[in-house]
């Protein structure tokens, strides 16, 4: 199990550009492989989650040629042209494959076992299955409610209406994956609107989709045309970047070409609000922004000092992967922050409310985690060992604590920083980070 090392100082300067989306990879992989013709894929995340994804579909039947790093050339199979795996498909840590996956495999003719690693595998799936059976379909879990999830094929689907419990973009794809294969169209409600990408690629690949007053209306039927998609990079990613400048004096940085589709732009407002530096540069949008796309804009950020905030909760969901590194930029801000609504944080990679609590702890900083939040009373970072309890964005995140902290920071059990931003240390390196592996 590899370690971080991260010396105290620093600053962030010049230009990143960090690795394609996750959630846009993983999705034109999905469409590319049930679409007629061959998609070609620019930017791709050459991370372990994506990657799983990428091996799911080969051993489905489909051809995908991936001659360089970031270009991929699917050779769509159509709606109905998949095959049945030779054996279980392992999806390693990724919960979007696993959800995502779920759908689509619910309306196939044949049988596929879903499986994956230690945390993978202890977190919740009755969210997509519920719905799933209620469209017809047949999936079994164990009495945890948890994978492998073995997903019988030959069922009839049927479109459904549905209030989603939580707001949730791998619940709400999941039903749309499904509703391509279903009788008649399915609509979907959720509490607070979450990322978008499903409903805007979907409509790129000709689907015939809308999403009016907060309903997403999906109508089965349309064969889905291969595309070309340029994947921008991931402000998930990039919000290490963001808030390690942000939060220190002398930084300015500028992260290229990154997505700042509104439904994911969360940790911009959130930093903003707690007094960031913080400039949209250029919003261009990508090669199909006409056609339903992804914005992308370069973002430039200054560093300075940051005050604690009470957190908007009709933020939390634009903003769902960014917590553990906005923990740090409250850690390092002034006065108290405090997060209410954010149960969903308890349900990722690992809890990332107690391990986010924990690490701060260790590190001099009062955190207080409550039911659905935390507390969090900035202060002097100190130095000292934390554990990333095996969560890419946790191991991230402290390692950005390393430009405020007095001494050094050593983050424990980093290997899954693979999983959504393999070369993170050698950007953050290049950046002004004294980070490096032990
Ligand atoms: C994702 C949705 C989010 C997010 C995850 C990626 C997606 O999960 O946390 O990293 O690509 O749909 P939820 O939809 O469960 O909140």
């Amino acid at each position: 199990m590899s370690r971080l090392i991260i010396e105290g100082g620093g600053r962030l300067r010049g230009r990143v550009r960090v690795p394609g989306d996750k959630s846009i990879s993983h999705r034109v992989l999905m469409l590319g492989a049930i679409a007629e013709g061959v998609t070609e894929v620019e930017g791709f995340l050459e991370g372990a989650d994506t990657l799983a994804t990428l091996a799911a579909f080969r051993s489905l039947g489909v051809a995908v040629e991936h001659a360089e790093p970031g270009r991929l050339r699917i050779e769509g199979r159509g709606l109905r042209g998949l095959h049945a795996p030779p054996g279980p498909l392992d999806l390693g840590n990724s919960g979007t494959s696993m959800r995502l996956l779920a759908g689509l495999l619910a309306g196939q003719p044949f049988d596929t076992i879903l499986t994956g690693d230690a945390s993978l595998t202890r977190r919740p799936m009755r969210r997509v299955i519920t719905p799933l059976e209620r469209m017809g379909g047949a999936i079994l879990c164990t009495s945890e409610g948890t994978a492998p999830l073995v997903i019988r094929g030959g069922r009839s689907l049927r479109g459904i209406d549905y209030d989603l419990p939580i707001a949730s973009a791998q619940v709400k794809s999941a039903l749309l994956l499904a509703g391509l294969y279903a009788e008649g169209p399915t609509r979907l409600r959720e509490p607070a609107g979450s990322r978008d990408h499903t409903e805007r690629m979907l409509r790129r690949f000709g689907a015939t989709i809308a999403t009016e007053g907060g309903v997403v209306r999906l109508t089965p039927g349309t064969p889905l045309e291969a595309t070309r998609v340029d994947v921008p990079a991931d402000l998930s990613s990039a919000a290490f970047f963001l808030v390690g400048a942000a939060m220190k004096p002398g930084s300015d940085l500028v992260i290229d070409h990154a997505g700042v589709n509104p439904t994911r732009t969360g940790v911009l407002d959130l930093l903003r609000l707690m007094g960031a530096d913080i400039e949209v540069l250029e919003a261009h949008s990508s090669s199909w922004a006409d056609e339903g796309g992804e914005p992308v804009a370069d973002v430039r950020v200054r560093g300075g000092a940051l005050r604690g905030v009470e957190i908007p909760e009709r933020l939390v969901p634009l903003a769902i992967d960014e917590f553990p590194a906005l923990f740090i930029a409250a850690a390092a801000a002034r006065g108290e922050t405090v997060l209410c609504g954010a149960e969903e944080l308890r349900h990722k990679e690992s809890d990332r409310i107690e391990t986010m609590a924990r690490g701060l702890r260790t590190l001099g900083i009062e955190a207080r985690p409550t039911a659905d939040g935390i507390v969090i009373r900035g202060g002097a970072l100190q130095g000292g060992v934390v554990d990333s309890a095996s969560d890419h964005r946790v191991a991230m995140a402290f390692a950005m604590a390393g430009l405020a902290v007095h001494g050094s920071i050593e983050v424990a059990d980093c290997d899954n920083i693979a999983t959504s931003f393999p070369g993170f240390v050698e950007a953050a390196q290049r950046a002004g980070l004294r980070v490096r592996w032990a």
